[in-house]
């Protein structure tokens, strides 16, 4: 499985995914992608059929989005992503990994189980009125 830095150039085939991946109205649009991509301490990686982005500070990092394609879903490629990912902000300086999913989203919850993420905190009414989010938290260390 081949990752590759992602890059401004890659905006609109992140947004497709993105789009192919989220539920309808949760999409990002291309320029956001753009946008992201330039912030200081935003790592992308990308495979044909799917993306993470995530975002240093210091020494702590934030997964952003993760998104698999649904043609491309349950080969490795999110865990690849996230995995990937943490080696990359870790070795920049990060010790500690969080991110926020929707309580409700049992494949991201399982995935983030199993790469070693505990519940750190509730975020309530964090997408919509009723709609809570788990923040999730890795350490990076050793
Ligand atoms: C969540 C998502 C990224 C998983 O991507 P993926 O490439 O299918 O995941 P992987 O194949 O690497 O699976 C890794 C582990 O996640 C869990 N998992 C993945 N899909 C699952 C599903 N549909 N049901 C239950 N567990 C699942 C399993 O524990 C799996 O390990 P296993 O294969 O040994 O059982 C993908 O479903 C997706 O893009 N969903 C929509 C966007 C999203 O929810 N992003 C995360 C927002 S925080």
């Amino acid at each position: 499985m081949t990752l590759s830095a992602a890059t401004a150039a890659d905006a609109p085939a992140l947004a497709a995914i993105h789009a192919a991946a989220f539920p309808p109205g949760a999409a990002w649009a291309a320029a956001t992608f753009v946008t992201l991509l330039g912030l200081e301490g935003v790592v992308g990686l990308r495979a044909p059929g799917g993306f993470i982005l995530a975002r240093r500070v210091l020494d702590e990092a934030e997964i952003l989005t993760l998104a698999v394609h649904p043609e491309h879903r349950q080969q490795g490629l999110g865990q690849a992503l996230v995995e990937t990912a943490a080696l990359v902000v870790a070795t920049a300086g990060a010790k500690v990994m969080f991110l926020e999913v929707a309580e409700d989203n049992a494949p991201a919850m399982a995935l983030y189980a199993k790469a070693g993420f505990s519940r750190a905190g509730l975020r309530r009414d964090y997408y919509a009125p009723g709609r809570h989010a788990w923040l999730l938290r890795r350490s990076l260390d050793g």
